[in-house]
């Protein structure tokens, strides 16, 4: 799991959970464990199962979790380098740009998304994104909601689809929408300008779409 922000924590400890060997990516080891905020050494301490490893040694990993901030995901990615080829890139990364305040820009869009960035800077990983379109509590436990949601899967490679899926319907998805190819990240990360106006009027990030047919 790259990443050591909410995202990347929840997912880990997701996947922990059940049975999965777990290693979270960082770019600086004692950087992020002298973190205050959040205090990452001290949570880490109260997760025997999970270790803290530089993105380079994440290598040997059968599949990588993208919880890396959009801004830095090709950077991530790269560092962890020839580990990548073959392997699934499960992409949960928005490329939001907070630069200019909240709410925040996208930093791709339109004729292209991050998800197809990623997966043309490492050919040879299998970019699938799902998950980018709720808050990270929400992600690994869909009943938080009072009823079925729809999440929503981009994706080349049918194989890694069909893993990222049996992932998903572990964490308790029922309605997976297989929206096609990696290219069509370009609507679920252009839907966050949308999720951004719909939290603040809820007053709250635990909530989904469930696209009804
Ligand atoms: N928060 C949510 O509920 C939510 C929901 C849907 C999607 N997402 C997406 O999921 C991703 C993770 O979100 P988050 O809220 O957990 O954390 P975040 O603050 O967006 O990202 C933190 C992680 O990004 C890494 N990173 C790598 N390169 C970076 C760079 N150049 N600048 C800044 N950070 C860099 C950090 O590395 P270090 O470990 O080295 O600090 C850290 O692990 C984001 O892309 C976000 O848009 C978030």
């Amino acid at each position: 799991v790259l990443g050591t922000g909410i995202v990347g924590r929840t997912i880990a400890v997701a996947l922990a959970d059940l049975q999965h060997e777990v290693v979270i990516g960082t770019r600086d080891v004692a950087a992020t464990l002298g973190r205050s905020s959040p205090p990452m050494g001290d949570w880490l301490a109260e997760q025997p199962r999970l270790r803290l490893v530089a993105y380079e040694h994440t290598a040997g990993c059968d599949l990588f979790v993208n919880a890396t901030n959009g801004a830095g995901s090709l950077a991530a990615l790269g560092a962890v380098g020839p580990g990548l080829s073959g392997r699934i890139v499960l992409d949960i990364a928005n490329p939001l740009d907070f630069g200019r305040g909240f709410p925040p820009t996208l930093l791709v869009k339109d004729d292209d998304s991050l998800g197809e960035q990623l997966q043309r800077a490492f050919p040879a990983a299998k970019v699938v994104k799902t998950l980018n379109t709720v808050t990270a509590a929400v992600m690994v436990a869909p009943h938080l909601l009072p009823g079925p949601s729809t999440i929503f899967l981009s994706g080349d490679d049918a194989d890694a689809k069909a893993v990222v899926r049996g992932i998903l319907g572990s964490f308790g998805w029922i309605d997976i929408l297989d929206l096609g190819g990696i290219d069509t990240a370009r609507g679920t990360e252009m839907y966050l300008p949308l999720w951004i106006r719909t939290m603040q009027a809820l007053g709250t990030p635990v909530f989904n779409v469930a696209v009804l047919r």
